[in-house]
């Protein structure tokens, strides 16, 4: 039997680390750093998942080849960066995720945008400024609505969608020089707004062949559902979030679309990865794709590892053994995966760190400046196949699970309809709280109401 181990903290490194424990062949999966909620799981509790909370980078290496690790996969993009795998493959341990020098393709913006356009793989009309006066005259000028991203990593978030211009330069004055995504915000991309149905669409690669997951989910990227006008307002705008939400299979999905991605997106480039930048790429490639209203495909961004919570609906169902997979991945044998999709429909809510009371006085809540260190109630009334999967959490001598992100867990259902799934996962998500110890215990909990809607 084998082990592996899952570097992450969030949901989707919780997720990917549930998956490998249902693989067949695996007997230990080690989440590092983790986070305590997983000791709260079934898998967590009989031991099969267990949290190794070591984030330093060389110790983990070190752990991998103490305890015989079979396989590595690292779930978010900052220790992709810092070069885990790289780390990890000079000691001979198998990995899935992209050495250190092909994260560029996430870590870059423009230098991805650059070689889409190169290879003809559409995308919508950007141009990249590294001065905050010429981008300003941009959108002063450009008369359409644009989006103001940051060149570099910011956590999903590093895109500011604008009605007008002068919110394009607010933006522009936010990214590069009030920082707001520190130095990933020095050059920034400008971007034409794009209308339409946003896509989240995955790919593995081996180094040679490339299996493109014939399944995508929509993420719901605002704080506030629309009709939400009162915490919109309350709050000063409805920011985008790293995902409060998602579900699969996405109405759009048809044997049509996903031939037309995979034909028009993924293969021209990953032909472009692996011939014109001569890379071997061995992991995740994340599509951020948009359908516009007169069926033009275009892509947004492409990302080395899943998305957050994209993967976490992907995953329940995908009943293909992850495993499997991952051996492929590492040996140049994904053209020998059969990927197999359950019949079921999945929707993740996020449950958020809403409004509550500071020490003085309050905080906004996610995305937004949030409290902390709020007793997590409710977990023991969760129904038997309902998955919660642990992302901002922390664990308190006194109160035991406790608050310690703006996302802070997902209540994942599945049901044969997407209205059971929703019907399942908003019951479930009601019966959880978090207790505001300064606002006599009032529950400072928030989640988004049109989640599959
Ligand atoms: N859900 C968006 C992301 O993972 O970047």
């Amino acid at each position: 039997m084998m082990k592996v181990l899952v570097y992450g903290s969030g949901g989707r490194d919780h997720c990917l680390a549930d998956k490998y424990g249902d693989s067949q062949h695996v007997d230990k999966v080690y989440f590092a750093p983790g986070n305590p909620g997983v000791l709260y799981t079934p898998k967590g509790k009989r031991g099969l998942i267990e949290r190794v909370p070591i984030r330093d980078l060389g110790q983990v290496a070190d752990f991998c080849v103490e305890q015989g690790i079979d396989l590595v996969d690292v779930g978010s993009e900052n220790p992709l960066e810092e070069g885990l795998i790289d780390l990890l493959n000079a000691k001979g341990i198998r990995t899935i995720g992209p050495r250190k020098d092909y994260v560029r393709l996430e870590s870059d913006r423009a230098f991805t945008d650059d070689l889409l356009v190169d290879i003809g793989v559409p995308k919508p009309e950007y141009r990249v400024f590294d001065d905050p006066e010429e981008a300003r005259k941009y959108v002063r000028n450009i008369g359409y609505q644009v989006v103001v991203k940051a060149n570099g990593l910011a956590a999903g978030k590093g895109a500011i969608v604008c009605d007008d211009a002068s919110e394009a330069e607010k933006a522009i004055h936010d990214i590069m020089e009030k920082k707001i995504f520190g130095d990933s915000g020095n050059r920034v991309v400008i971007e034409e707004r794009k209308y339409g149905t946003e896509i989240s669409f995955f790919a593995y690669l081996d180094g040679e062949h490339v299996l493109p997951l014939k399944m995508f989910a929509q993420d719901y990227k605002p704080a506030f559902d629309p009709d939400d006008t009162k915490s919109i307002k309350q709050f000063g705008g409805n920011l985008n979030t790293g995902g409060t939400g998602c579900y699969c299979p996405h109405k759009l999905v048809t044997p049509w679309l996903v031939n037309r991605i995979i034909k028009e997106i993924v293969n021209p480039t990953v032909n472009a990865v692996y011939n014109k930048l001569g890379w071997k790429y061995k992991g995740v490639l994340y599509f951020g794709l948009n359908l516009d209203p007169y069926n033009r495909l275009d892509v947004f961004e492409i990302n080395v590892r899943h998305g957050d919570p994209e993967w976490e609906v992907i995953a329940r169902k995908l009943s293909s053994d992850l495993f499997e997979i991952g051996t492929a991945v590492c040996e140049g044998k994904l053209d020998q995966i059969n990927q197999v999709w359950n019949s079921q429909y999945y929707v993740d809510v996020i449950a958020m760190e809403g409004r509550s009371k500071a020490s003085r006085g309050w905080n906004k809540g996610y995305p937004g400046r949030y409290g902390k260190g709020h007793r997590i109630k409710g977990l023991d009334q969760i129904d038997r196949g309902i998955a919660i999967y642990f992302a901002g959490v922390d664990e308190d001598e006194e109160k035991g699970l406790v608050t310690h992100g703006g996302r802070v867990l997902h209540v994942i259902a599945g049901d044969p309809t997407l209205e059971g799934a929703r019907e399942k996962a908003y019951r479930n998500i009601a019966r959880i709280s978090f207790e505001d110890h300064y606002n006599n215990g009032a529950n400072c909990m928030r989640y988004r109401k049109t989640i599959g809607l």
